[in-house]
């Protein structure tokens, strides 16, 4: 496995060309890091299960450079996906489409649709241009950690995550810290009306905006709706520490919260967000840094309100659902 730090023009065809080859290539985005694949090659997809942990049935998102290569994935594009794409893409936002004969079974788990995205991150579309100028069509890429783990959200953390899953071949490529720093948002894009079923930095208040309508969040919960999503498992993105939600740390425990919360007397403050864009960037890297400080449990008071607060409370509530199983 090598680790490019400078991603120039050369280094991004490079990992272009290993991507064609087969290879996998971890890739930064602007909400987390992914681990791509070209997402027509079932070998290479394979791979990516194999190295995540990851069960089959769970689908991959796949990433392309441009709205303008959204038929060749996705049919039966109803307006207000469009809409969104239009106004959304590059950027944090999945959607969830029906699928064509291009996403085949081992992209979408056996699913009839299939999860697109276009990131904004400059070195993930730039990877992706090239590698369609040399006839790919997308690249599957879900977050670079073993299954269940928290996301990377910096390039050390992704050797961390698979160093030992990754061939001599493979590619990490170095784009620098995530700026969102939690995963995109998805949008069921299946039927009459969007529903959310991840929440993100694209939020339900900029998508009712756009499309001038109110939306579900988490229609997924209701039976009618099976659509399979691996991140609406009850635990997820967590860290080898406990994770406790508006509880009050011991002795040596882990705190994070925000800035004007004062840390308790004896707990260890790993971090101080000043507000929720702050919190979501440097959420995981948190979680990450409680488990190489060694501490067993963080006692996290996670922000209130709407919008992006919405996102960092699903990932937190999922990150505290293990201790309880
Ligand atoms: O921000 C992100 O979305 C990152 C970056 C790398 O793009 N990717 C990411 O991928 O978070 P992953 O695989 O870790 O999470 C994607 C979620 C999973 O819960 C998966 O089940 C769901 O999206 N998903 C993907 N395709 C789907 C589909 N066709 N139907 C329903 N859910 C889908
Ligand atoms: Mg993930």
């Amino acid at each position: 496995m090598s680790i490019i730090s400078n991603c120039t023009a050369t280094a991004i065809k490079d990992a272009a060309a290993a991507l064609i080859k087969g290879d996998l290539v971890a890739l930064p985005t602007e909400t987390v890091y992914g681990l791509g694949a070209d997402a027509t090659n079932k070998d290479a997809i394979e791979r990516i299960y194999k190295v995540k942990g990851r069960p089959a049935d769970h689908p991959l998102i796949v990433h392309i450079s441009s709205l303008a290569n959204l038929d060749k994935w996705a049919r039966d594009i109803p307006e207000y996906a469009i809409e969104l794409a239009r106004t959304f893409w590059p950027g944090p936002m999945t959607l969830i489409l029906p699928r064509t004969d291009i996403a085949k079974d081992f992209v979408t788990g056996g699913q009839d649709n299939v999860g697109i995205r276009v990131p904004s991150h400059i070195v993930a579309l730039e990877l992706l241009k090239v590698f369609e100028s040399l006839g790919g069509l997308g690249v599957a890429a879900p977050s670079a950690n073993r299954f269940g783990a928290v996301s990377p959200t910096t390039a050390r953390a992704v050797v961390i995550e698979l160093v030992d899953f990754l061939s001599e071949s493979d590619q990490i490529l170095d784009g620098g810290d995530c700026l969102i720093g939690v995963e995109s948002t998805i949008i069921n894009c299946t039927q009459d009306k969007p529903s959310i079923l991840r929440p993100g930095a694209i939020t339900k208040e900029m998508i009712e905006n756009t499309l001038g309508i109110t939306i579900d969040l988490n229609a997924s919960n209701s039976e009618s709706n099976r659509i399979k999503a691996a991140g609406l498992l009850e635990s997820h993105y967590a860290p080898n520490a406990k994770v406790i939600l508006n509880n009050y740390p011991s002795k040596g425990d882990g705190f994070i919260a925000m800035a004007s919360i004062p840390t308790p007397h004896g707990s260890i403050r790993l971090a101080s967000p000043t507000n929720l864009e702050e919190f979501a960037h440097i959420l995981y890297s948190a979680l990450r840094k409680a488990d190489s400080m060694q501490i067993n449990k963080v006692y996290v008071t996670p922000p209130v309100g709407n919008g992006l607060a919405l996102a960092i409370v699903d990932r937190l509530t999922k990150a505290s659902t293990k201790n309880i199983n």
